[in-house]
């Protein structure tokens, strides 16, 4: 049987994925297509319902995104969003004015009888994030909520199965959003719910087999979660027309390197390349202390190394990158100040000679990625791994980094990481690592003087890692892990915890 499909329709608001996520979570197939997407081509798809996503227009102005009229009379449900819910009012003869101030921030609204407030409070706040308000709704149409400054906060024709609302829905904020979706969904769509990851594994590799044919990919693997999905997944669709690159910059945790290749070369048995090109890393790192130009140096020769390995393979089609969605959105807020110089191992070299990118994540959020890497039969501690920078043990490792440095490092990190996963924290707190700094201070060990390192533990908890709070590690497991860390690892006297929050502090120490 046909998976039911529902479609987002972008008339380009910030939030379009994140109403396609919530769908998802509902169970229900989603995909979300631009604006410009002809009517027969919906019609083809049969979806069961319709959502029209917010966007920064107004619908007055002659530019901005409207749609054929004749959607309304597909007898498809459909719900109107914010810039949805104002050109649904436009289009079927209701009216549109401009507030003169913007109504922002969470709001309370007043529902009333609706099939989608079904078990939602009459009272409930919601996110609004408007000028433009509907002062009149077409003709057959009903005012289902307000707030204090919006008359219109929500309106439908029931009969006709159209639907608008004039909040969010799809943010946190609106505490009851999802319920509302859920109703839209379940009791005006009358969706059964029946998807589940495992089908969008399938189609997802279905469609790259298609796409990609017989020709060549090369993806830079770092043995992080999302490029070793995607290598995985694009694995499946295509075999060993895949070739990977791993790089061993010597900054990499312990074990790790090996870890890495065990994984894809046993279990997956695909084409693997490591390059271990630790010295050639160190090399160039000597003498550099600014982070930001160990941070440089670390990504210009990470892309040389690769175009390096990319020459010997020869041509390739596609280039892979592991890109997801918060990357999507972070990249275009294009004037933000650059606090760090983030390097994506796989960012883009631009010598190598490939024709097009791959982005197979680019829709799905972490957690998504995470549920996709365990269909795919990725092991559940490589899964739930926590971000490693692609600068890796260089932007942990304070002042010039030496091998000495690195070994302690590794090894202190070891033990920390294994302590926080023996107090069943590995997946509460959100990262968690050591950091050398470039210290030293007097101990004292039997009964003589120590003159050695101070290490520094850092742990955090976060949703989306732009802000963090340090995790509240129980005494105990912060005790074990110290006097773990003195006693087994050489040149190690004293062991700090990192409690500043972020902001002001960065996660990372460099
Ligand atoms: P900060 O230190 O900026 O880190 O608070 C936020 C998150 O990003 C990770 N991070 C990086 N990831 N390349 C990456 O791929 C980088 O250069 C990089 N620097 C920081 C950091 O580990 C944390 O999860």
């Amino acid at each position: 049987m046909k998976n039911e499909l529902v479609i987002v329709l972008d008339f380009g608001g910030q939030y379009n994925q994140l109403i396609a996520r919530r769908v998802r979570e509902e169970k229900v197939y989603c995909e979300v297509l631009p604006y410009k997407t002809s009517l027969d081509q919906i019609r083809a798809k049969e979806p069961k319902g319709i959502i029209f996503t917010g966007g920064p227009n107004s619908v007055y102005d002659p530019a901005s995104p409207h749609y054929d009229k004749a959607i309304f009379e597909l007898g498809i449900p459909i719900l109107g969003i914010c810039y949805g819910s104002q050109l649904m009012a436009y289009e079927l003869g209701g009216s549109v004015a401009t507030a003169p101030t913007r109504e922002y921030g969470k709001t309370e609204v007043r529902t009333s009888q609706s099939v989608l407030f079904e078990d939602v409070h009459e009272k409930t706040v919601c996110w609004m994030s408007h000028t433009d308000y509907i002062d009149r709704v077409p003709e057959g149409f009903k005012v289902t909520a307000y707030s204090k400054a919006c008359p219109c906060a929500a309106y439908e024709d029931a009969e006709r199965k159209l639907y608008a609302v004039q909040f969010h829905p799809e943010v946190n904020h609106t505490e009851e959003g999802q319920r509302m979706l859920h109703n839209f969904l379940y009791r005006v769509c009358k969706c059964r719910g029946d998807w589940v990851m495992k089908d969008y594994a399938k189609r997802a590799v279905m469609e790259l087999r298609e796409k990609i044919g017989d020709r060549k990919v090369l993806c830079a693997l770092s043995g992080g979660v999302d490029s070793s999905v995607a290598a995985v997944m694009i694995h499946k669709a295509v075999g060993d027309r895949l070739t990977c690159v791993f790089v061993d910059n010597g900054l990499l945790r312990k074990n790790e390197g090996d870890e890495v290749e065990t994984v894809f070369r046993k279990q997956y048995d695909i084409n693997l390349v490591r390059v271990n090109a630790q010295e050639r890393f160190l090399g160039r790192l000597k003498g550099a202390v600014e982070p930001e130009a160990k941070r440089k140096a670390i990504g210009e020769e990470f892309i040389r190394v690769f175009e390096a390995e990319a020459e010997k393979i020869g041509k390739v089609d596609f280039l892979v990158q592991g890109t997801i969605y918060p990357d999507v959105i972070e990249s275009g807020a294009g004037d933000a100040a650059v606090i760090k110089s983030h390097h994506n191992v796989g960012g883009l070299p631009e010598h190598v000679d490939f024709k097009e990118i791959i982005e197979p994540l680019r829709d799905l959020f972490k957690d998504e990625v995470r549920r996709l890497g365990i269909e795919l039969g990725l092991p559940e501690k490589f899964v739930w791994r926590q971000p490693f920078p692609g600068p890796g043990l260089a932007v942990r490792v304070i002042g010039e980094i030496t091998e000495e440095k690195l070994d302690i490092l590794r090894d202190a990190d070891a033990i920390f990481r294994e302590e926080i996963a023996r107090a069943g924290l590995d997946r509460s707190i959100n990262q968690y690592f050591a950091v050398i700094t470039d210290m030293r201070s007097v101990g004292v060990m039997g009964d003589g003087r120590t003159y050695d390192y101070t290490l520094a533990l850092r742990a955090v908890t976060t949703d989306d890692f732009m802000t963090a709070d340090w995790a509240r590690i129980p005494y105990d497991v912060l005790e074990r892990t110290s006097n773990r860390i003195v006693n087994e690892v050489k040149n190690v006297n004293r062991l700090v915890y990192d409690i500043t929050s972020k902001p002001p502090a960065t996660i990372e120490w460099e």
